[in-house]
């Protein structure tokens, strides 16, 4: 993304920013939205005079926002801090809430560790674990899900859309036969699904998903970090994870955040309603760097499932090179890409994702992460086709 003036952010202009999955920018549209309830707007919502009322209207139209994106009720959608946030209410919740009905849980070895680590949180706690494994797209077997369903499974987790690698998970149909797996049981069962990658991507119609829990994070779609939703389909059984004035129907306490819920409130109905034309344009760009990349260097593995992958992610291997000195090369041309999860891009470990897809730990340290964005142009497709040749070729000589 070069980034243009009337996007009022300030970035230099010499960036080209290739990591949308890590973040992006705030959007104009959303800024706009939010600035009225910083000092003018600035009641709280749960006090009873015009002022918060104002606030109050704030919340209620950005619910209603997000509820038309997610096919569900307005009284359905809860604003939490985050999407860590989201998966941990999600999780730690719904175990708490059916602790006497059964004490398993079910995820994939792919998601993100704000569903892993609650996950085995759970686990030190005296609750069974089942990881399921992926194939070497990354992809889940609805089958092997179903499969692992017992009369005590209280939760399926499995996330819409990777972060590492943009695989998509055949949700509805690890829905449908877990949940008649658990009813031939007599269980009750959650089925939760992390979406924070596939807002503006993939349709979120939460009745088309079956899902009774979805996550998402406002600094996906160009709303700021440090707000998210959660679906929770009437009559979930959640313990919330935070209690107190009980805002949100009980279910999240703390005064609302209200600016941010009304960005993210614009910022997904923006990003959805942009769908189809960012799909075209993201995944026009994405072929444009895998075949420009591969010509140069025939070598290199496309991480992911070709079949079923968001159009803006593209995960890249170089045999013998690994990730890191790419990226600091790429940042040296002010080209930001990243190296999987931004949580570990820090880190010199083999992603766990990559690592679960079958690939070597060598490879998996080596991988490269591009993402792109709403901005994102030719020339910023031509840049890194220039930039990462080179910069392999260069470290394979050394
Ligand atoms: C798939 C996935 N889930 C959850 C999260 C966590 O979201 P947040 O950073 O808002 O806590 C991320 C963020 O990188 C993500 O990519």
């Amino acid at each position: 993304m070069q980034v243009a003036s009337n996007e009022g952010v300030t970035m230099s202009d010499e960036l080209i920013y290739l990591d949308h999955a890590a973040t992006t920018p705030v959007r104009p549209e959303v800024m706009a939205a939010m600035l009225p309830f910083f000092a003018e707007k600035f009641g709280n919502p749960s006090s009873l005079y015009m002022l918060a009322q104002e606030a109050r209207d704030g919340v209620a139209e950005a619910r209603e926002r997000v509820a038309a994106v997610l096919n569900c009720r307005t009284s359905e959608v809860i604003f939490t801090g985050n999407g860590t946030e989201s998966n941990n209410m999600a999780i730690k919740g719904v175990a708490a809430a059916l602790r006497k009905r059964g004490r398993h849980v079910i995820t994939s070895a792919v998601e993100h560790h704000s569903v892993l680590h609650p996950v085995e949180q759970l686990e030190r706690d005296g609750c069974e674990v089942t990881i399921v494994p992926v194939d070497s797209g990354g992809r889940v077997d609805p089958q092997s899900v179903s499969d692992a369903v017992r009369k005590d499974t209280v939760l399926v987790s499995v996330m819409l859309a990777n972060n590492e690698v943009g695989t998509v998970q055949d949700v509805a149909e690890i829905a449908r036969l877990a949940r008649q797996r658990s009813e031939e049981l007599n269980g009750e069962l959650v089925i939760h699904t992390d979406a924070v990658q596939a807002v503006g991507k993939l349709s979120l119609d939460t009745k088309a998903l079956g899902v009774d829990l979805l996550s998402l994070t406002g600094h996906k779609f160009y709303a700021p970090k440090g707000v998210g939703a959660l679906f929770v389909k009437r009559g979930t059984p959640m313990e919330p994870l935070l209690s107190g004035g009980g805002q949100e129907r009980q279910r999240r306490s703390g005064t609302e955040n209200v600016p941010y819920i009304v960005g993210l409130g614009v910022g997904i109905e923006l990003a959805d309603a942009e769908r189809n034309e960012f799909v075209e344009r993201t995944g026009r760009l994405r072929d444009m760097i895998e075949a420009g990349i591969m010509e140069r260097l025939p070598d290199t593995k496309i991480n992911g499932d070709s079949g079923h992958r968001v159009s803006n992610i593209t995960n890249l291997s170089f045999p013998g090179v690994q990730g890191e000195p790419v990226l600091l090369g790429l940042d040296f041309k002010s080209v930001a890409a990243s190296s999987g999860s931004a949580c570990s891009s820090a880190s010199l470990e083999p992603s766990h994702v990559l690592t679960a897809m079958g690939l070597s730990p060598e490879l998996a340290v080596g991988s490269v992460r591009i993402s792109l964005g709403r901005l994102s142009t030719e020339h910023d497709a031509s840049s890194v086709i220039a930039a990462i040749p080179e910069i392999v070729e260069r470290l394979r000589s050394m």
